[in-house]
């Protein structure tokens, strides 16, 4: 991932990039989903924090992390005494991907090529707010901007400095702490979320 390569939305701000987005036909993505979910945070945003695609319920409500994913995001930031409302939040993909069954909508994950593509809005996003440093939550996220070597178990908690890219914090994406059945697993493994995001005070 290189912030120089590549070409950016020729916009002054977010409002106009998102505004932008809604009527991207970049890849296949637009057809089936509701609309494309942006980003969403202040321009002058010192941390961005990046995902993989919206979910269902962020596919219908045209916001990055409003299901279950986000609010195991939201209680994590609070418990690392980082303020949401202060972050800009987005997704590597802008759009829900996902496969039928009956009438639920299975999450599927997005290919090398529609992660490219999109990247284009991801980049237009990181060169209007300039963040101090990004959260890569995972490995979709982790795998694109650091490179493909990355290990979200071995890398958790490190922040990668790559070249022409602001410092980028790897750890674990929030729905992978909702897959863990037992409670006491699971309350570990938020822990060890809100330890990752504990390191960001050491970039800011
Ligand atoms: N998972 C993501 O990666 N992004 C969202 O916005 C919601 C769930």
């Amino acid at each position: 991932f290189d912030l120089r390569e590549g070409e950016t939305a020729n916009v002054g701000s977010l409002r106009e990039l998102k505004a932008q987005a809604e009527h991207c036909k970049r890849c296949d993505l637009y057809k089936h989903a509701t609309q494309t979910v942006f980003g969403e945070g202040p321009m002058q945003a010192e941390i961005v924090l990046i995902g993989e695609q919206p979910g269902d319920k962020e596919d219908l409500a045209g916001r990055p992390f409003v299901g279950p994913a986000g609010a195991v995001l939201n209680e994590s930031l609070s418990r690392a005494g980082i303020d949401r409302e202060r972050c800009y939040i987005t997704n590597t993909v802008k759009h829900f991907k996902f496969t039928q069954r009956g009438k639920r909508r299975l999450h599927s994950k997005p290919n090398a090529g529609e992660i490219r593509t999109c990247a284009w809005w991801l980049r237009s996003e990181l060169k209007l707010i300039e963040p101090k440093i990004i959260v890569a939550l995972g490995t979709t996220a982790a795998g694109y901007l650091v490179g493909k070597a990355i290990r979200i178990t071995k890398d958790r908690g490190t922040i990668f400095r790559p070249q022409n890219l602001p410092p980028v914090l790897v750890t674990i994406h929030p729905s992978y702490i909702l897959r863990i059945r037992d409670r006491h697993a699971a309350n570990a493994e938020q822990i060890k979320f809100v330890h990752d995001l504990n390191r960001l005070k050491e970039v800011l």
